[in-house]
């Protein structure tokens, strides 16, 4: 079966970005993949702003719960926390020794969370893409779901595990599996809504371009009501020139399953008031299963921690042989 592997930072709450670009795709993945899904708890101390570690630690079960708030069901799909197995930081030493110092330089997202930081820019944030190919490859996945803002680090995923394999391994036995990076036809690359040439992110410095994934109906109508657009009126799809349009009519097309250029053929004429009254709406009732099953479940913590031991013990028996098999590869003594 195909195998499947994604992750997220706790390291803000969940926005529609990370909904429509990740989320979405890895609940209907459970269908008929074999899907193990990971709170990227390691990555998250690597983001340049100092951390709270008693934050770290609620976001960590936060962030766990929304995603089986969202659908990931625990049943079909392994879910846990990257720090409750050592083998992805050991993974992460052998990769390290077959990554170019140039490879990881040129990473788009280390270019952009290192401006301003000079010398002082962490070796752990400058590493992050290599623990990430560790997270994919330990598990044999064929297809990781992501938003747009992720391809390189899968296509260096890619890179890292054809080089081992090239170097360690007989051609007709390979230790890593291949990935490649799966994302959604609409909202790939959820834009913020107060400047729609920028990326909805948890670092953005106003909340206002921003929906939460638990944001209330009211707080939702008002950021989408009070969106960036532009002065000309008409509604169609056109990235380059009506950023702030496209960006709702990617929202709206997620939402509700339709097309984007139809939706635009309905909405246009009408205003944008009305416009942005309907991807309004169509947020509100996406999100209000979630946020309803998001309150059950964080009523009882203990449970949400079963699960989350639970995962980490049937990811554990995937990555284990994995990373034994990489270092008898490589050429390391096998202790017994
Ligand atoms: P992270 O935690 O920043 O985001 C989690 C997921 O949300 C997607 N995403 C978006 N999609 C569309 N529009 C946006 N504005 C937007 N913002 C975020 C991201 O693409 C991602 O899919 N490096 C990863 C975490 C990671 C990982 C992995 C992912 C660590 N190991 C292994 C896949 C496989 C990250 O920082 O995502």
């Amino acid at each position: 079966m195909t195998r499947v592997f994604s992750g997220m930072q706790p390291s803000g709450d969940a926005h529609l970005g990370n909904l429509l670009g990740a989320w979405v795709n890895w609940v209907s993945m459970q269908e008929d993949r074999d899907c193990v899904y990971c709170v990227v708890d390691l990555h998250a101390i690597t983001s340049p702003a100092e951390h709270d570690p008693a934050t770290l630690r609620d976001r960590t079960i936060e962030l766990a719960t929304g995603m089986l708030a969202v659908g990931v069901d625990p049943e079909r799909s392994i879910l846990f926390v990257q720090s409750h197995l050592h083998e992805h930081a050991e993974c992460t030493w052998l990769f390290n020794c077959v990554t170019g110092f140039g490879e990881l330089r040129k990473m788009p997202q280390f270019k952009e969370k290192s401006a301003g930081q000079g010398e002082s820019v962490s070796v752990g944030l400058f590493d992050y893409p290599v623990l990430q190919a560790a997270d994919i490859l330990l598990y044999h996945a064929d297809e990781v779901p992501v938003g747009e803002d992720q391809r390189h680090h899968i296509e260096l995923a890619r890179d890292i595990g054809q080089r081992f394999n090239h170097r360690f391994a007989p051609a007709d036995d390979p230790v890593f599996t291949l990935p490649k990076a799966i994302h959604p036809r609409a909202a790939a690359r959820v834009m913020d809504l107060q400047d729609p040439t920028v990326k909805m992110s948890k670092s953005a410095a106003s909340e206002k371009g921003i929906i939460y994934v638990l944001d209330e109906p009211k707080r939702i109508e008002k950021k989408i009501k009070s969106a960036v657009t532009d002065s000309a009126g008409d509604i169609r799809h056109d990235r380059e020139a009506k950023p702030g349009v496209s960006n709702l009519l990617e929202i709206l097309s997620a939402a509700t399953g339709r097309g984007v250029e139809e939706l635009a053929a309905d909405h246009d004429g009408g205003g944008y008031g009305a416009f942005k009254g309907a991807v309004a709406e169509a947020v509100i009732e996406m999100l209000r299963p979630t946020q309803a099953r998001y309150a059950e479940l964080a009523d009882d913590p203990g449970e949400v921690a079963r699960i989350l031991a639970d995962g980490a013990d049937r990811a554990r028996a995937v990555a284990a042989p994995t990373l034994a098999r990489a270092k008898d590869a490589i050429g390391l003594l096998p202790a017994r």
